[in-house]
């Protein structure tokens, strides 16, 4: 899914969250959004998602702009993943996966589509544990096995890594890129973890409501993150 920006303004109360951002993220791509609190990395992912409209300009899905009436088929393509998780407490790991898909489907191929979901999250052996069973490595990754159950082409990961350590956090942003290629998804991440942007193909800066850098990563460097290789 190709998602484009084009001088999207968003305005708060006395604030520009948005000032005229023009920007395009192709199909299959994996970009980092990066910058200081209130940036407006959080306000890009919604206005992507649809959960948000701008004040001003347009946000495009493969060259269609969203307009109201395209926002709910879009939503439901789009996966979202936060920093906090939003697991329901009550609700086992499998459960927590099929809570966003209404129980249209027949039971058992509504497990099994969880299932494979857990599995492709590595947790396959956890279904039945409840959140408050698991760490917050494993919690993510059942909040990504949910993104994921509606078969999204846009995948929108609000500081994902922003409760774990460090090496957790590795391990979750490496599960997403590798899910994101399985599936074909484009993704869209804001992160205040340089090195978590660093593995993201491109890595865009905000500041003050702007787009103040715009960097290709270099694919020898992003490969070496991914093996865990050393980097001056
Ligand atoms: N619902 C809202 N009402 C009023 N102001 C808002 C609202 N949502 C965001 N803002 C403001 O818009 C600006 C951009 O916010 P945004 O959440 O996009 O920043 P961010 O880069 O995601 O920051 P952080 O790194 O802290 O998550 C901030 O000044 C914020 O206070
Ligand atoms: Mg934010």
């Amino acid at each position: 899914m190709r998602v484009t920006l084009r001088e999207v303004t968003r305005h708060y109360p006395g604030l520009t969250a948005l000032d005229a951002v023009d920007l395009e993220v192709g199909d299959g791509a994996s970009v980092a959004l990066t910058g200081p609190s209130g940036a407006g990395k959080s306000t890009v992912l919604h206005l992507a998602g649809g959960m948000d409209r701008p004040d001003q300009g347009v946000v495009e899905i493969d060259g269609e702009e969203l307009t109201a009436r395209r926002l709910d088929a879009h939503r439901r393509r789009t996966g979202f993943v936060f920093q906090r998780f939003h697991l329901l407490p009550a609700l086992t790991a499998l459960d927590n996966v099929l809570a966003p898909v209404r129980p249209r489907r027949v039971d058992f191929d509504r497990r099994e589509r969880g299932m494979e979901l857990l599995t492709a999250v590595g947790l396959e052996g956890r279904a039945q544990a409840l959140p408050s069973e698991l760490s917050g490595g494993q919690r993510q990754r059942v909040a990504i096995a949910r993104a994921l159950v509606s078969r999204p082409k846009l995948l929108l990961a609000d500081e994902p890594t922003g409760n774990l350590d460090s090496a957790t956090g590795r391990d979750i942003v490496d599960l997403l890129l590798d899910l994101r290629e399985r599936f074909g998804m484009t993704m869209l991440l804001a992160t205040h973890d340089a090195e978590v942007a660093a593995s993201c193909d491109r890595i865009i800066r905000l500041q003050d409501g702007r787009i103040t850098a715009d960097d290709t990563v270099a694919p020898a460097a992003d490969a070496l993150d991914r093996l865990g290789g050393y980097r001056p």
